[in-house]
């Protein structure tokens, strides 16, 4: 299988992300709670170095809520503050106020003993592509009212956010890479629909979700499809062409059919709550 990455794309994202967090206090990394270490920028640590950081697990109502909660250990354990949030419905969201504050503490304590009062906290959302930052952006700008416009001299051309009396967001996310020289890390992030489906061989794809699901979700995947998962995942693909109805001219499988479909309700979850990277894997 031969997943493409675009280096290209990559040199102006860092420099754009390198302005831009010059301007902040901290930085809010999405991740998707179903791969949180595969959706992860491997340069961030450096990028956000001096800057507070709290990671979000994101998408949390289409993972595994037991493995949502051993990531949020996992992350408090290496030291980061963390949260779940379906950026979606909004859900988790209103707790992040005071969590920013409690990641901002130090500055807050600077500030005030320098005499500076109210100056809002300055956040930005960073993230690999479709982790959802665009979403998580957009439903806090639903919700608040006030736009703050340009601070001449300062963030000259940056929209901010105010998304109350002490937090200000920048408007536009910072893009991060993944872990592009990983291939194992490119199938995950195609297996949940992170990556473009054009570059890559559907029907390949599918017989790795296949695999998955019988060593990690073999009952959700039966339940679902109604049949008996094969030893041989493209044994597995065949039954579920059948019981899905996917058929060629003169009744021969239609096994891209087949897997394209498999592949939509893994991605969106309709096969059931699913987390491919586990904290003690
Ligand atoms: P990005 O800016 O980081 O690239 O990601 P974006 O917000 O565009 O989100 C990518 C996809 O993920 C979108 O779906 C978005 O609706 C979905 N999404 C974001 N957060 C969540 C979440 O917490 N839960 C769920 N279930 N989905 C989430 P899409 O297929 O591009 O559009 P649509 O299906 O919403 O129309």
């Amino acid at each position: 299988m031969n997943i493409q990455w675009y280096p290209g794309h990559m040199t102006k994202a860092r420099r754009t992300m390198q302005e831009d967090i010059k301007l902040i206090d901290i930085v809010i990394e999405l991740v998707d709670a179903r791969a949180p270490l595969s959706s992860k920028n491997p340069d961030i640590d450096d990028l956000a170095k001096n800057k507070f950081r709290l990671i979000l697990l994101n998408k949390v109502d289409m993972a595994d809520d037991q493995y949502t909660q051993a990531w949020e250990n996992y992350f408090k354990d290496m030291g980061f503050f963390t949260a779940r949030i379906n950026a979606k419905t909004g859900a988790g969201m209103k707790q992040l106020t005071p969590l920013i504050q409690e990641v901002c503490r130090e500055k807050l304590d600077r500030d005030k003993k320098r005499g500076i009062l109210n100056r809002p906290i300055r956040a930005m959302i960073v993230g690999i592509p479709n982790v959802g930052k665009s979403t998580f952006i957009n439903s806090f700008t639903k919700r608040t009212v006030t736009k703050v416009g340009n601070r001449p001299g300062v963030t000259k051309g940056k929209q901010w956010i105010r998304l109350n009396k002490s937090v200000e967001l920048l408007d536009t996310p910072g893009i991060l890479w993944p872990k592009f020289e990983d291939q194992q890390v490119g199938i995950r992030l195609a297996m949940i629909g992170s990556i473009r489906e054009e570059i890559l061989n559907t029907g390949e794809l599918a017989l790795r979700i296949i695999d998955f699901m019988k060593t990690n979700y073999r009952q959700l995947f039966e339940n679902r499809y109604g049949i008996v998962m094969q030893d041989k995942a493209a044994d597995t693909l065949a039954q579920l062409a059948i019981a899905r109805n996917c058929k060629l001219k003169g009744d021969a499988l239609d096994y891209d059919k087949a897997s394209m479909l498999l592949l939509e309700e893994f991605r969106n979850a309709k096969i059931g709550r699913i987390t491919l990277e586990r904290p003690d894997l």
